[in-house]
């Protein structure tokens, strides 16, 4: 399955603070040492730019690069930070041994396979005593998720969209990565946080993926066979996720967090 569309940077933002506490929170744990030169920041996957001006706020004499593989975010993101930089890169494929202060990724490794490999290969883009930090969203086992899958193989979905994978990696334990970080570092700080976001409505839930994960499902098909599935997929939202005492329903939301100090030559 491939998705037919680039990524949409005013639905995406819809949600933006939400979407950008996690960021803050992964960047609250980033200290970095003090060096003698410009440091080198390095944003895996930057979105329209949101996660970067985070950087951009908290490390204000850094030189910051953005790379991301969406023409439509690159765009948003050089409007929205002129003195940043913006480059079309495919984080499966990003290189530069030891170049960067700090490499981060907010919630873009998900979209990347092979974290096996991938993991220790972005740990090694750090320069000795650097960080490498990087969230990613826990979700595949969610009703969130797991509905897009079911939905996707009841007819008429499952003609067109075939049954296969959407291209997202299935996250590990934090010991899983703590693993995986552990023999290039000092240091190694792995943490789970589960937010609960009160969201209007199930249309809400949908609109909220309808920028990320329900993208595979739903680029594919035609106006009439996307409406229905957002209308099923809804529906699904509202049995899962119940009305709270305002009416608003908590969208709990489960993302695994890695900081790690890449260690002395
Ligand atoms: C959920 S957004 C995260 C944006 C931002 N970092 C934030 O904190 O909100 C994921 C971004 O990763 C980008 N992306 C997905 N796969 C990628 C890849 N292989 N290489 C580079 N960017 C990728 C998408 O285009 C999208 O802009």
């Amino acid at each position: 399955m491939t998705v037919a569309t680039d990524w949409n940077p005013a639905l995406y933002t819809r949600f933006e603070d939400e979407r950008t506490r996690p960021a803050r929170d992964l960047l609250a744990r980033c200290r970095l040492a003090p060096g003698t030169g410009r440091s080198r920041i390095l944003d895996l996957g930057c979105g329209p730019g949101n996660s970067t001006e985070l950087l951009a706020e908290r490390f204000p004499d850094a030189d910051i690069t953005g790379i991301d593989t969406s023409e439509a975010m690159l765009r948003a993101a050089r409007e929205r930070l002129p003195r940043c930089r913006f480059e079309r890169g495919d984080i499966a494929s990003v290189d530069g041994e030891g170049l960067f202060d700090l490499v981060y990724a907010n919630a873009s490794l998900q979209w990347v396979l092979g974290h096996e490999t991938l993991i220790p290969r972005l740990l090694r883009l750090v320069a000795p005593g650097g960080l490498f930090a990087a969230q990613i969203p826990d979700n595949l086992a969610d009703p969130n998720q797991t509905q897009m899958r079911r939905i996707a193989a009841e007819t008429p979905f499952a003609a067109v969209l075939g049954g296969q994978s959407e291209g997202r990696e299935e996250i590990g334990s934090s010991g899983a990565y703590y693993d995986l970080l552990r023999p290039g570092s000092a240091e190694v700080d792995v943490w789970t946080t589960i937010y609960e976001h009160p969201m209007e409505d199930g249309g809400a839930i949908t609109r909220w993926f309808r920028s990320t994960g329900l993208k595979p499902f739903v680029d594919p098909l035609d106006e009439d066979l996307r409406a229905l599935f957002l209308e099923r997929y809804t529906a699904a939202m509202e049995s899962a996720y119940p009305a709270r005492v305002d009416g608003r329903r908590l969208l709990t939301f489960r993302r695994l967090f890695m900081v790690a100090r890449r260690a002395q030559a």
